[in-house]
């Protein structure tokens, strides 16, 4: 459907924001330093309230990626969670919790694991907390003793990042499990301030990966936005 007043950007809008889509596959092969400070400094430009900025970001790679993820793995293992942004099952609706079990159904589908095999979604995001094999990790805090309020800011900047990222050809996963071990990752990153809400592991997608091709539909317009006019 094309945009019925379009602009000089709303093709390169329709492609970027399509065209991004979660990545759980990746080749080894690290981003070049200056493709990482371009992708970073272009999500800089996210909007923020009274333009705060309140997001301190971590960039994690090599031999420290490696740490962290064995240190994630561990504190998965014991069950030693941290969580800086409170997380309740039931908080979703009855609408939301069936678009989460369609989006289930397509990223187990693709894996070749059962609905009901609860063992091999287990292991499969015990392994994610891996990073999904990517070479680097970015981890999204809210700067200083940050209340939930400037947690709409660092969302913000993360939907720049990733379209960033996809704008300079790199796949990337948001990944909200590894904002339950924030003490973790604080401890490993030897950092004592900030609330830890996302990480996203990115690198170059392999393509190869099934799991990299699962498509999830998104609802209806009229299902999420209301036009008002009086
Ligand atoms: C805040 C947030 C947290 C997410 N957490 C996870 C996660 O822990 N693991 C994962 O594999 N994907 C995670 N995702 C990716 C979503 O599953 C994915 O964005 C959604 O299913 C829509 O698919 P798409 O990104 O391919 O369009 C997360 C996405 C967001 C925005």
């Amino acid at each position: 459907m094309s945009p019925s007043h379009p602009t000089e950007l709303s093709g390169y809008a329709e492609k970027l924001i399509r065209g991004r889509r979660a990545t759980r596959a990746f080749r080894p092969d690290p981003v070049p330093e200056e493709t990482l400070r371009a992708v970073f400094a272009l999500a800089g430009a996210a909007p923020s309230s009274s333009n705060t900025q309140p997001w301190q970001v971590e960039v994690v790679s090599g031999a420290l990626r490696d740490r962290l993820a064995d240190a994630l793995q561990a504190a998965h293992a014991e069950q030693r969670t941290t969580v800086d942004f409170p997380y309740r099952d039931d908080m979703y609706s009855t609408a939301q919790q069936r678009r989460r079990a369609a989006f289930g159904t397509a990223l187990y589908g693709a894996l070749g694991i059962g609905r009901n095999d609860h063992a091999a979604r287990a292991a499969f995001d015990a392994e994610s907390l891996r990073f999904y094999d990517a070479p680097h990790v970015a981890f999204l805090f809210a700067a200083g003793d940050a209340g939930a309020r400037l947690a709409a800011d660092v969302g913000i900047y993360a939907q720049t990042l990733l379209l960033a990222m996809t704008a300079y050809g790199l796949g990337s996963c948001p990944q909200g499990l590894l904002s339950f071990y924030a003490g973790t990752v604080r401890g490993e990153l030897g950092l004592d301030r900030g609330k830890l809400l996302v990480g996203i592991s990115f690198g170059y997608a392999d393509e190869s990966a099934p799991v990299n091709h699962i498509t999830t539909d998104r609802a209806a317009l009229d299902a999420t936005t209301t036009f008002r006019c009086q």
